[in-house]
């Protein structure tokens, strides 16, 4: 059999289950934006039904999932080059993932980190969904055959279950219909910590909202985090070696290299020597500049939430024109009788 070659296309998703952090923003929105420009098809998914393998509270959902939205294209996602979705809205991702769902292997699943860490020993009591999540995420992938897949470091494993999956369901049905995605974690800030501890990451659902910045904190509250980031007494190095064992300076300093786009290398060629004193109030001018006019347009755009709808409805039209002939085909190669 020949191998198919497949269109270079960019499929990424994240879950409206509370307010975009600095580390979604560094992690992968950037990324999105980047590759929106390159030589992809790009889709970007407002992963509603992942949101809710963690109950949300129904308003709380509704607008976190608009919000989302709102901060894909403020931060420069345009409707007119990338399809934008609400992942609940193309029913091919729900079904590809029941498909997805009896290909993928229990001990697999019980591999993820992820699920353990978010389960921790609760593991009795949390929802089916949690646990199956990982095929699901595979068929919001699949279901575009879409070839590169651009996230934070935290997803890495669920992206080599996705080629699993891919690479099982090929070979127990003996076709070369999926491809094998590439992940794309690149730059300085593939995993942003908290600024409250180093050895964690920085996330939504911490309780702590000094732990991170939210695209929607105002100047002031940006700068005040920064400020009382936590840090260690000495100088700022002079070369990335010396960041080794400090994980807070290595954290304001990935972060630091990432808003202004620049190599941690040459970033310490500029502060090296500096103390947190004089370092931190340049990273929260920084932060601000960059930040302000996304969160500023955010609220703009939060004020017309029909607008928002019509762009998602749209969306979802452009979307199931590729993932319709995807499902069919699957279920065909599956043996399903229409
Ligand atoms: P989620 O919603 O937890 O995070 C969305 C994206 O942000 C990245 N990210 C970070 N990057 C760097 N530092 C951090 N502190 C940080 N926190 C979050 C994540 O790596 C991710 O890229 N399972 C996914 C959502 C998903 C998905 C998909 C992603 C569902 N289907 C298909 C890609 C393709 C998740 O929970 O992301």
């Amino acid at each position: 059999m020949t191998t198919p070659t497949f269109t270079p296309r960019v499929f990424s998703g994240i879950k409206p289950s509370g307010g975009l952090t600095l580390g979604n923003y560094l992690g992968a929105i950037k990324r999105f934006v980047q590759m929106q420009e390159e030589d992809f098809e790009t889709i970007y998914c407002m992963v509603d039904l992942h949101a809710i393998t963690v109950w949300q509270d129904p308003a709380d959902l509704r607008r976190n999932t608009r919000e989302l939205a709102a901060g894909f294209i403020a931060s420069g996602i345009s409707p007119e080059k990338s399809i934008l979705i609400n992942q609940s809205q193309v029913p091919e991702h729900a079904q590809l993932g029941w498909v997805f769902s009896c290909v993928a292997r229990m001990g697999w699943m019980q591999r993820m980190t992820q699920f353990k860490d978010k389960a921790g020993k609760n593991a009795q009591n949390v929802s089916l969904g949690l646990f199956g999540y990982p095929a699901l995420m595979a068929a919001d992938i699949l279901v575009y055959h879409a070839t590169h897949v651009p996230v934070g470091e935290d997803q890495k494993q669920h992206l080599e279950l996705t080629r699993d999956i891919a690479l099982k369901f090929n070979h127990d049905y003996g076709v070369d219909f999926f491809p094998v995605t590439e992940p794309v974690i690149e730059g300085a800030a593939t995993r942003v910590m908290s600024l409250r501890d180093g050895s964690k990451k920085m996330s939504k659902s911490d309780p702590s909202d000094a732990s991170r910045i939210n695209m929607t904190d105002d100047a002031d509250a940006i700068a005040k985090k920064i400020r009382k980031a936590k840090t260690d007494p000495d100088a700022l190095p002079s070369e990335a070696a010396g960041l080794e064992n400090r994980p807070e300076a290595r954290n304001l300093v990935n972060i630091y290299a990432a808003l202004s786009d620049k190599s941690v290398d040459q970033v310490l060629k500029e502060v090296g020597g500096q103390q947190f004193g004089a370092f931190k109030p340049l990273l929260a001018d920084l932060a601000v500049s960059k930040l302000s006019p996304i969160s500023d347009e955010m609220a703009r755009l939060m004020n017309d939430p029909a607008e928002i709808d019509k762009i998602l409805a749209r969306g979802t039209e452009q979307a199931r024109e590729i993932t319709a002939p995807i499902l069919k085909k699957t279920y065909e190669i599956i043996g399903m009788v229409g």
